[in-house]
């Protein structure tokens, strides 16, 4: 499963990148509105330190805008993915940026119904929202399985992005599911690594190790 981060902090980008862990990154306009920084700086920025996609959400709502705003976007980088809304607007843009060759990643989805249409319209991937799902009392995994099985009947090659992750066990769980991609925010990431077990474990090695005075080097 490919790790993407969900986050337009260019520090947090700069710093997971170097662990060598990290194979893209999405963006939304709530997150580029967190940072205070010009959009178009921001994916610039991101392009230069990230070689896989970066997803740059569209903000017209008419697929005429959405396709103008994606030509652009698409221009800061090779590796930009533009982003469009589950909406009709949303996949008439989606079935021409894919057409013209743009990475497109269709957003907010939140039935199986939609992804199969976003396939339909050439989606690179669609990115169902798990954790907004579960905030309502539905089961957002239960959607990443029924994606996973519609595509793999079907043969489409769409990519299944589980996204508005809030758990370390979304990740675990999104992995078994099959999922192609998770978009995780940084402090999940670095939450994955954690087990006091390793922890506990690691201190009492040093501290044998310790005991026997010697160095490896
Ligand atoms: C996906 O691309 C979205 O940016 C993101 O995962 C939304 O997550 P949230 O529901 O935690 O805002």
């Amino acid at each position: 499963m490919q790790f993407f981060v969900d986050t337009a902090d260019i520090d947090e980008i700069r710093s997971l990148a170097e662990t060598g862990l990290l194979d893209g990154v999405t963006t939304n306009p709530s997150l580029v509105a967190k940072t205070g920084r010009p959009f178009r700086d921001i994916v610039a920025d991101i392009c230069a330190v990230v070689d896989g996609p970066v997803s740059a959400e569209v903000t017209a709502t008419q697929a005429d805008a959405m396709i103008e705003e994606g030509r652009s976007l698409a221009t800061i980088a090779d590796n930009v993915t533009v982003k469009v809304p589950l909406t009709m607007d949303g996949l008439r843009a989606c079935r021409t940026l894919s057409m013209e060759g743009t990475m497109v990643n269709v957003t907010l989805c939140f039935s199986a119904n939609q992804a199969l249409l976003a396939a339909k319209a050439g989606a690179t991937y669609i990115s169902p929202f798990i954790g907004r799902l579960d905030d309502i009392g539905l089961d957002g995994m239960e959607l990443i399985a029924e994606i996973r099985a519609i595509y793999d009947n079907y043969g489409y090659e769409t990519e299944l992005l589980a996204a508005s992750i809030r758990t370390v066990n979304h990740v675990k769980d999104c992995a078994i599911a099959g999922a192609d991609v998770a978009t995780i925010p940084p402090k999940i990431i670095r939450q994955l690594v954690s087990h006091p077990l390793t922890d506990k474990g690691l201190d009492a090695f040093l501290a044998d190790w310790q005991k026997t005075g010697q160095s490896i080097l």
